[in-house]
C-alpha cells in the first residue's frame, strides 16, 4: 500500500468526469482502494474520491458520520467506530425538496471552509469492491459527505456549489466567522 499525493484545485483531473468502473474486483481497483484507505487514514477527513488521487475512476470512500450530539439518544453510539464505505459507480437520488447549508472542507482545497447547500435526504446506490449492490438512504452529515464525494466524480468542487462566496473562508478565521454568524443567524438558513 502507499500514501498517495492529493490533487489540488486547478489540476485538470479534478475538473473532468471520471470513468465508470467495469470490474470493481480487478486487482488494479483493489490496489487503488487500499491506497485510498491508507491515504485517508494518514491525512484524516471524512472521505476521498479517486480523482483526488489523480485516478479518474468512479470510486469514493467515506466514513459514515456518527449522529450529531443533539440527535443522539444513545450515548454508546457517540464514540463508536465510524463505518467506512467503499462505493463504486455511485448514483444519488434526492429524496424530497429540503436543502440545508453546512460547512465543508476538502483535501483538494486545503486551508479553506465554505457554506454549501446540499439535499437533506438522499438515496444512494452503487456497488462494493466485490460487485455487490449497495443501497442506502442518508440524511444530514452522512448525506452531505456522500454528495460532496460524488461531486468529485463529475468534476465539481464544493466552491462551485456555493451561492455566496462571502462564506468561503480560511480555517484560521472560522472562530471569527462563527461569531459573526451568530449575530446574523439568517445568513446560515
Ligand atoms: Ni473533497
Amino acid at each position: 500500500m502507499a500514501i498517495l499525493k492529493i490533487a489540488r484545485m486547478g489540476h485538470p483531473v479534478l475538473a473532468r468526469a471520471a470513468d465508470p468502473v467495469e470490474d470493481p474486483a480487478a486487482p488494479e481497483n483493489r490496489r487503488l482502494v487500499a491506497d485510498m484507505l491508507e491515504t485517508l487514514e494518514d491525512i484524516g477527513g471524512l472521505g476521498l474520491a479517486a480523482p483526488q488521487v489523480h485516478v479518474p475512476r468512479r470510486v469514493v470512500i467515506f466514513h459514515r458520520p456518527a449522529p450529531q450530539a443533539e440527535e443522539d439518544d444513545d450515548e454508546d453510539d457517540a464514540g463508536g467506530p465510524l463505518d467506512l464505505t467503499v462505493l463504486v459507480n455511485p448514483v444519488i437520488e434526492p429524496l424530497g425538496e429540503a436543502v440545508d447549508l453546512g460547512w465543508e472542507g476538502c483535501l483538494s482545497v486545503p486551508g479553506l471552509r465554505g457554506l454549501v447547500p446540499r439535499h437533506r435526504h438522499i438515496r444512494y446506490t452503487g456497488i462494493d469492491l466485490a460487485g455487490r449492490p449497495i443501497e442506502r438512504e442518508a440524511e444530514g452529515l452522512h448525506a452531505r459527505v456522500v454528495q460532496h464525494e460524488c461531486d468529485h466524480l463529475d468534476g465539481v468542487l464544493y466552491p462551485q456549489r456555493m451561492p455566496d462566496l462571502r462564506w468561503l473562508v480560511f480555517e484560521s478565521e472560522m472562530k471569527r466567522v462563527m461569531a459573526e454568524m451568530e449575530e446574523m443567524p439568517e445568513a446560515a438558513e
